[in-house]
């Protein structure tokens, strides 16, 4: 059977670029030494993208391919593709919805856990031989009775609201649209602030969400209060974050996405109260693996005319 061609903008999990090999011609535009030459002689015959990673899918990329019907997106998260351009063009937009929800759960309550508990910190503490030198550790802060709120009850704030309750929280949460859930809801982020001792952002990123976590809603979770962010580093004012933490006016924070990745200011590393992952949070062999066999199987899906199964627009 004659395969499909495939553009893929940028390198990414080995195990779905082995299988993108097999399944398509696949042209790598990140390898190309002129892009806009390879978007040309690639134009005439690419109905599929296939995206991975943080930059941006805007319209001029679009419009370098006249047959482009499909952009399938390795993340559920689709903040940097132009969306609105996409609608112009009928240009279908999938994601990888549902296959990341228990990693990415799982890596906030992580972060929960750690901000808390100072896990990382302590584990500094002893290789430094300071158990020896200078006693047990400082206490920490324990989860059980503590109100967790989650700014973003979606597929994955609510896999987080499971395993919160778990560690016998109590969880509220604040959407723009209220649901059926067995969770109090808080009409605005200050109020599911003020309601909570920890905050944990997991909307999704962009223009609507720029900067909903503020100088105002930290000021709400106030000096006892913990921030996680899983979200996108958009979702929260980063220097006011960093002020908040410097002048200790919240408690602690646990973060995996930043403005600006992978740069990260150095002044949070000089921070005892904030724990760092590098964009982690669905990052096992086995998601990266599901969300690959996903990005795929809409590709396919779309080729062979049949409707995609995770489509975003
Ligand atoms: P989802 O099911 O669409 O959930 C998003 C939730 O956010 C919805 O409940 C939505 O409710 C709420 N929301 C959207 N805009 C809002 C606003 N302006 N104010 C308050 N709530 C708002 O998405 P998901 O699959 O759970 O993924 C969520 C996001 O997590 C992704 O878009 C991505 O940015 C991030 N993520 C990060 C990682 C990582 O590696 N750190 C991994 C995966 C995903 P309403 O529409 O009712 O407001
Ligand atoms: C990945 C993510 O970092 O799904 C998302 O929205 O942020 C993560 O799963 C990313 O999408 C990998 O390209």
């Amino acid at each position: 059977m004659k395969k499909h061609d495939l553009l893929l903008t940028a390198k990414g999990h080995l195990v779905t670029q082995q299988s993108m090999e097999r399944d398509f011609n696949l042209i790598k535009l990140w390898e190309q030494p002129d892009r806009a030459a390879a978007l040309q002689a690639a134009a005439p015959k690419i109905r599929a993208l296939a995206h991975t990673g943080h930059s941006k899918v805007d319209a001029a990329l679009m419009d370098a391919l006249p047959k482009l019907e499909i952009i399938a997106n390795f993340g559920v998260g689709v903040d940097q593709i132009d969306l609105d351009a996409a609608k112009k063009r009928d240009i279908i937009v999938t994601n990888t919805a549902n296959a990341l929800n228990d990693c990415v759960a799982d890596c906030a309550m992580a972060l929960v856990l750690n901000a808390l508990r100072k896990f990382p910190q302590a584990d500094r503490y002893l290789r430094a031989g300071r158990w020896k030198s200078a006693g047990t550790y400082p206490f920490t802060t324990s989860l059980g009775g503590k109100t967790l709120g989650i700014l973003g009850l979606g597929r994955i704030g609510e896999e987080i609201a499971t395993r919160a309750s778990a560690f016998k929280m109590t969880v509220r949460y604040h959407n723009r649209n209220r649901k059926n859930v067995p969770y109090a809801y808080d009409p605005d982020p200050v109020t599911l602030a003020k309601n909570s001792d920890v905050l944990v952002a997991i909307t999704p990123g962009g223009a609507e969400t720029d900067k909903l976590v503020n100088a105002a809603v930290l000021d709400a979770l106030g000096p006892q209060g913990y921030l996680v962010n899983v979200a996108r580093g958009s979702v929260v004012d980063q220097p006011v974050l960093l002020q908040y933490l410097q002048q200790q006016k919240i408690a602690g924070a646990g973060l995996d996405v930043y403005d600006d990745e992978p740069n990260v200011p150095a002044a949070f590393f000089e921070l005892d109260n904030v724990v760092l992952l590098p964009h982690m949070a669905s990052a096992t062999n086995e998601t990266r693996t599901a969300m690959g066999a996903l990005q795929i199987e809409n590709i396919l899906l779309h080729l062979e005319g049949k409707p995609v199964k995770t489509p975003v627009n």
